[in-house]
């Protein structure tokens, strides 16, 4: 299995993700390292915490505590209205034993990355400030990690915070912009083009409740539970029926199934400062670009492959 970091501002999808990466065979999750983004860090940390314990990973799974703002701004603020007040829809899980270890994110990582080079998939699914301030603190570890997957951006679809810009881009356009101008990271970004695609229904929720291995109840019961604010949302402002994109889900799938997105590499650099495009991504799809730098970026999805994925390790 793929050595995984996930680094998580563990909301509704996010959860998935993580369920997702704690059950696959194809993973071998290790830690999970928090970010603020759609609530605050400790919320994400403590929704972490529980989450786990209720996957049953037994302290398996590092948990390890992040930013808890932007790199160079003032946090601008939660969207708890997608999220729910608690990140998870309002859902009720039991606390957990487990603490976070002492270490940030920022530090973990430089010290996995020199310790195991080569060796671990980070997949990123909240704001990129962990891993940006990882780098600045030490550049060599660029080249160091297997793979580093985020879900973030959008390319040729709008942006969901804005017109233009995606939220984990938007939340930190510095941050993001850190990952896309390091040289030699081996980087994919699994942006809203693929994820908008790529939908879990209500009806999906209800079978998986009938077909789930017996385990696999309470998370299932779970996930019933706060995606019920999620379709609500996603029904009100994308006027979807009863469905919902599968965001940081589709992050992971593609760090282990590479083969079910299309990837096209464009120059690319994300919009900083207070205007109207922050976070936006801008590529320079010219004859010849000359503005950003090369990055892969995810611009097709086989969506029922990956949502087959996404329910197998449940059944
Ligand atoms: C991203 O923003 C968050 O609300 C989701 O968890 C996902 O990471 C989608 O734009
Ligand atoms: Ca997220």
């Amino acid at each position: 299995p793929i050595a995984m970091i996930i680094d998580a501002d563990t909301g509704i999808d996010d959860s998935l993700a993580i369920l997702y990466a704690v059950k696959s065979p194809r993973i071998s999750l290790e830690t999970v390292c928090t970010v603020f983004g759609n609530i605050d860090v400790d919320q994400a940390t403590d929704n972490t915490l529980r989450l786990l314990k209720l996957a049953g990973t037994e302290g398996s799974v590092g948990v390890v505590k992040g930013a808890n703002k932007a790199l160079r701004r003032e946090f601008p603020g939660s969207k708890s209205d997608v999220h729910g007040e608690n990140g998870i829809g309002g859902a009720v899980i039991p606390p957990s034993d487990q603490l976070p270890t002492g270490e940030t994110a920022a530090d973990y990582y430089v010290r996995v990355a020199n310790d195991r080079p080569g060796e671990l998939t980070l997949v990123l699914m909240g704001r990129m400030t962990n891993l940006a301030l990882a780098l600045e603190k030490d550049p060599s570890i660029a080249t160091k990690f297997r793979s580093v997957v985020v879900m973030g951006g959008n390319v040729l679809v709008p942006g969901n915070i804005t017109p233009v810009a995606e939220a984990n881009f938007w939340g930190d356009p510095e941050a993001a912009q850190v990952l896309m101008e390091t040289e030699g990271l081996p980087l994919t970004v699994v942006g809203l083009d693929v994820t908008m695609e790529a939908l879990l229904t209500r009806n999906d929720l209800d079978e998986l409740e009938l077909s789930c291995r017996e385990e696999n109840k309470p998370a299932v019961a779970f996930l019933k539970d706060c995606f019920a604010v999620y379709f609500d949302f996603y029904g009100m402002v994308n006027k979807l029926d009863n469905a919902c994109p599968m965001h940081d889900p589709l992050a992971v799938i593609a760090a282990v199934r590479p083969e079910l997105v299309g990837c096209r590499t464009l120059h690319a650099s994300i919009s900083c400062g207070d205007s109207l495009t922050a976070g936006m991504v801008v590529t320079d799809r010219r004859v010849i670009p000359s503005v950003g730098h090369p990055v892969s970026f995810a611009l097709e999805v086989d969506a029922p492959a990956a949502m087959e994925e996404l329910f197998s390790v449940f059944k």
